[in-house]
């Protein structure tokens, strides 16, 4: 079998307390990767349990993605001279204020995880990477889409422009960006959505079903391995085909007879 080729890798995942990113953890650590998973507890979550294995390591980091400290903390915390190569700018929050109730505060807190958070990962990693390493920002189709709550769409949005920004400006030193599409899976944070929210995303997804936080991570892993090395500035969407049909798909249905 072809090997993801992350041993030994070092490799940063924020929001990793649960969800997507404790899955992402636990497959880059089953891979042999060194993973620092970072998230808002100060202690360990307990969705990261059991997330070391023989194959990598594993520790925890306190981390506010807004906050430029933690940021500084972290690096602190890093060996001298210690390489950095991958990071997944993966903790993001929601907001499902609607475009009429939504406040300019809605607007800036989901900003500053979302879109801020990454910039400053980029700003506080990149420096200690070199050639060959990878970030992934973690966008939705939400930002392929009119998705209704307005502040997380135009967060999900502003972090594609940013990707492509980081994709061009860190591809000479051999790095490269990419951001992977979401549909809806089964997260702690879906877990919170209406019934017709859930009802809706079904009818809008080809493959007819909610996704899984591992099918995220196999693409997230592709996507930090060097089997992706000529692969920058790259959108994938994990949504089912939800993304794809572009609102063709209700068409279709209507006419199958
Ligand atoms: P989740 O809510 O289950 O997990 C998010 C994690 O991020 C939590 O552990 C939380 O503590 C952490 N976090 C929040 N704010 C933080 C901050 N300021 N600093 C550090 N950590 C922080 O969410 P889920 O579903 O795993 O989402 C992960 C990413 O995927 C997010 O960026 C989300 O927007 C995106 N996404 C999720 C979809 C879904 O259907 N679950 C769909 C599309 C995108």
């Amino acid at each position: 079998m072809t090997s993801l080729q992350l041993q030994g890798r070092t490799i940063v995942i924020t929001g990793a307390g649960q969800g997507q990113g404790a899955a992402e953890a636990k497959l880059l650590v089953d891979a042999g990767a060194t993973v620092i998973a970072a998230d808002l507890s100060g202690q360990p979550p307990a969705g990261l349990a059991g997330a070391s294995t023989s194959a990598g390591t594993f520790r925890y980091q306190r981390l506010d993605v807004t906050d430029p400290a933690d940021w500084a903390a972290l690096v602190d915390s890093l060996p001298a001279g210690a390489k950095i190569d991958g990071l997944v700018n993966n903790a993001g929050i929601t907001q499902r204020s609607r475009l009429l109730e939504a406040s300019v505060v809605d607007l800036q807190r989901v900003y500053n995880v979302n879109v801020a958070g990454a910039l400053l990962g980029i700003q506080a990693l990149s420096p200690l990477m070199g050639q060959g390493a990878s970030i992934v920002n973690v966008g939705s189709v939400a930002g392929l889409t009119a998705h209704y709550p307005v502040a997380y769409t135009a967060s999900k949005w502003a972090l594609r422009g940013m990707s492509q920004v980081a994709a061009m400006e860190l591809g000479p030193r051999g790095i490269r960006v990419n951001t992977v599409h979401p549909g809806f899976i089964e997260t702690p944070m879906t877990a919170g959505a209406s019934p017709a929210f859930r009802q809706a995303s079904l009818l809008e997804t080809p493959l007819g079903r909610t996704g899984t936080v591992d099918e995220v991570a196999a693409v997230v892993a592709f996507l930090l391995s060097p089997l992706s090395s000529f692969v920058t500035g790259a959108e994938i969407p994990v949504d089912g085909g939800q993304s794809g049909h572009g609102g063709a798909k209700s068409i279709s249905d209507a006419l199958r007879g």
